[in-house]
């Protein structure tokens, strides 16, 4: 084993050849973040887990980063953005609970069994579309399909108008890219910043208060939750990103392996195998969220043969937890619907952080899927899988693009 720390990859070009690389070097193991910022990746399910649910470990990067606090990291570092947002993801203890409290229950179990109903009915809007593309000719599935329908009914959810929705949520995309500089990541954050403020104030002094989701944020604020201008802002940017990138991921993972896995497709047809097997298969081999920044231990932390100083930078490898071979043994990294244990991932996290859109993002899964394969049966790649690029990014696992054909191509005598 080598203590040398592996060098994080920005452009996330293999994140599962790098996950290995990294369990090859322990459970817990150093790696080098862009800038040449040390931390380090939990690899290993049971570790992971213990760390997500131990209160020892903080999500406030402000408060509890040592390095931060003590101004060696400056606004150069191409992460900056992960650290200056003050939402949910990056509160600990009181400020964490306060902050969740205000957005539970906008996502509780029942409130999104009512939006079932809005989620069919995007679904089948965007289907209808597709159903227009000349038979045989490609398309873009992540754009037109598996981007489009968490982002409608997370922008419905908001009362996001149409035509702020895709600079409110290009932040979101931008704020996951690694590969950009870190004043392009400076650049996004104002230009966000800008625009949040904009609509915040539109709803804000609009005479009639809508029924939605910023509306009831708007409301708390008023009512005394204490919730900061900047948390406001920082609440809605995450909520709107969140909502989207790791839906969209899950789908067209999802979608990606089952075209390349035509047997175990075959399996899902004919009814042997269910939508939410296949679901928890892609969220165990292929996490949606990769290697999320970041927790810092409050103490000296003993883990998997370690000492974790104090304060420093941990980043739970999600896209790795799902396939540790402790689990899941020699076969861990294969796409196998029909595997028992499928649903023993973290890939909505565990303990006080985790995922408050589980139900909804499970729902969205669900509905795109089985209506995208019952109304396209033939769908299939347009190009082969070697062609499919990364997102660009090691905090998500996503692809750039997902070009497929709907229907096989009209021969040519035929037209
Ligand atoms: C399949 C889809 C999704 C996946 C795989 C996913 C995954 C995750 C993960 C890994 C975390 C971090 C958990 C941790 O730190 O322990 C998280 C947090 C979060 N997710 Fe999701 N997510 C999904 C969908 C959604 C949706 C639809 C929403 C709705 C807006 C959402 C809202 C959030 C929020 C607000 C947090 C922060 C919770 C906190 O820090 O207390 N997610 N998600």
């Amino acid at each position: 084993m080598s203590s040398c720390p592996v060098v994080i990859d920005r452009t996330g070009q293999d994140i599962h050849a790098e996950g290995a690389r990294i369990r090859a070097q322990g459970p817990v193991a150093r790696i080098e973040l862009p800038g040449g910022v040390p931390a380090w990746s939990v690899t290993d399910y049971a570790i992971a887990r213990q760390v997500m649910a131990d209160p020892r470990f903080s999500r406030d990067p402000r408060k509890h980063w040592r390095a931060y606090v003590e101004g060696e990291i400056g606004m150069d570092f191409p992460l900056i953005g992960w650290v200056l947002m003050q939402n949910i993801t990056t509160t600990h203890g009181e400020d964490h609970n306060r902050l969740r409290s205000l957005t539970v229950k906008a996502f509780s179990p029942r409130r999104v069994g009512m939006m079932r109903a809005s989620v069919e009915r995007i679904a089948g809007q965007l289907l209808d579309d597709l159903a227009t593309v000349p038979a045989g000719e490609p398309v873009d599935l992540k754009a037109r399909f598996a981007r489009e329908l968490p982002s409608r009914v997370i922008c419905d959810l908001f009362g996001i108008p149409d035509h702020l929705r895709d600079a409110l949520q290009k932040g979101g995309d931008v704020n996951v890219d690694t590969t950009i500089s870190a004043e392009e990541s400076a650049a996004n954050v104002a230009e966000w910043h800008r625009e949040m403020l904009r609509f915040i104030e539109a709803k804000r002094n609009s005479p009639d208060r809508a029924d939605d989701m910023t509306a009831d944020l708007l409301d708390a604020q008023e009512n005394g939750s204490r919730l900061t201008e900047t948390e406001l802002v920082d609440t809605l940017h995450l909520l709107l990103a969140t909502g989207t990138e790791p839906v969209m991921n899950l789908v067209t993972n999802a979608v990606l392996a089952l075209l390349t896995h035509p047997e175990q497709l075959a399996l899902v047809k004919s009814g042997e195998i269910s939508w939410r097997d296949v679901i928890e298969e892609t969220l165990r081999a292929e996490a949606p969220v990769a290697h999320l920044p970041f927790r810092f231990p409050l103490e000296d932390v003993e883990l998997g043969g370690v000492t974790v100083p104090k304060g420093d930078p941990i980043l739970i490898n999600y896209a790795a937890v799902g396939r540790d071979p402790a689990v899941h043994g020699d076969s861990a990294a294969d796409f196998d619907v029909t595997r028992a244990g499928k649903d023993k991932h973290l890939s909505f996290g565990h303990g006080a952080h985790r995922c408050l859109g589980t139900t909804l993002g499970l729902l969205e899964a669900e509905i795109a899927l089985s209506g995208l394969f019952e109304r396209f049966p033939e769908l299939s790649l347009s190009g082969t899988r070697e062609e499919i690029e990364p997102q660009g990014t090691f905090i998500m696992n996503g692809i750039r693009a997902l070009p497929v054909r709907l229907t096989a191509p009209v021969p040519a005598g035929a037209r």
